[in-house]
This record gives C-alpha cells, sequence and structure tokens, in this order.
C-alpha cells in the first residue's frame, strides 16, 4: 500500500500538492486494514492529534484524527457544511515543526467521509475537533496552516 513512514516537512514540495481520491473498493481489504492500524499508531506515537496521508509522501485523500476520545481513519473525507461563525486557534503540524500560529477556521462543520469499515460516515463537530478536520483536510490540497495563520506565535518557518 505505501511503505514509507517518514514525516516529510515543509518545504517539501510533496507537501503541495493535491492529493487523489483512494479507491474505496480497497479499504476492506487486508493491506488496507493494515495501513490504517499503522497509519493512526503513527499519529499517536508521533504526538499528533492529526495526520494526513501526504505528510508521509502518500498522496491518496486518508485522514487520521484524534477527536476527544475517538481516532477516526477517514477516506475521502469533505466538509459538507461549515458555520459562518469562526474561531481562532493555535495550531501546529508535525510538517512544520517548532512552528506554531493563530488560524480562524469554522466554529462548526460537518464532514462526509468513509470511514475505516468502507461505511459512509457523517461527524458534526465543534470546538477544538471542528480545527483538526479542517487543518487535516487542508494537507490534502496540498495547504499548510502557515498559509492561512493570521499571526506566529512561536518558531521561524523554514523557508529552505
Ligand atoms: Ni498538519
Amino acid at each position: 500500500m505505501h511503505d514509507s513512514w517518514e514525516i516529510l516537512t515543509h518545504p517539501n514540495p510533496n507537501l503541495r500538492q493535491r492529493s487523489e481520491e483512494f479507491d474505496v473498493a480497497q479499504i476492506t481489504t487486508p493491506e488496507f486494514q493494515a495501513f490504517a492500524d499503522k497509519f493512526a499508531a503513527k499519529m499517536i506515537t508521533a504526538d499528533g492529534v492529526g495526520l494526513a496521508a501526504p505528510q508521509i509522501g502518500f498522496k491518496k485523500r486518508i485522514i487520521a484524527v484524534l477527536d476527544r476520545e475517538n481516532i477516526y481513519v477517514l477516506i475521502n473525507p469533505e466538509i459538507v457544511k461549515s458555520s459562518e461563525a469562526k474561531q481562532e486557534s493555535e495550531e501546529g503540524c508535525l510538517s512544520v515543526p517548532g512552528v506554531f500560529g493563530l488560524v480562524d477556521r469554522a466554529k462548526r462543520i460537518k464532514v462526509r467521509a468513509h470511514d475505516r469499515h468502507g461505511r459512509v460516515i457523517e461527524i458534526e463537530t465543534s470546538g477544538y475537533p471542528a480545527t483538526i478536520y479542517q487543518h487535516e483536510i487542508d494537507h490534502l490540497n496540498g495547504v499548510l496552516f502557515i498559509d492561512k495563520a493570521t499571526t506566529i506565535t512561536k518558531g521561524v518557518i523554514n523557508k529552505d
């Protein structure tokens, strides 16, 4: 499926590409199930609250999110509804180590995706988890939080 587990860091050009849809017929295969386990574990051992497949160089629309006590591995996630109301929170990213910044994002969202068993699910959430889903889905479109940060609160962005 994919066998590199190194987290790519900015300004690696792979982080700037749009990831492709994942073939949902493959979700129930043992290969994908093994990948999903490893991917979720990678997020946890890297001390992240979210991880997007392109961060390990796998340019498919797959994310892992730690949403309160649940770990979701989502395939082809889409934000189908987002509130006008915004919230600002401090974000960091495993791909931009040592840097934190304030980002404005929708306060409430609804995400539709396939879950790791291949079922279509919808997740409605607000607050910090809503920020995480938006941050991870941005990765699938080649967007990093430093593109959207209004203020960098800590660290220096590596330009080369
Ligand atoms: Ni990130």
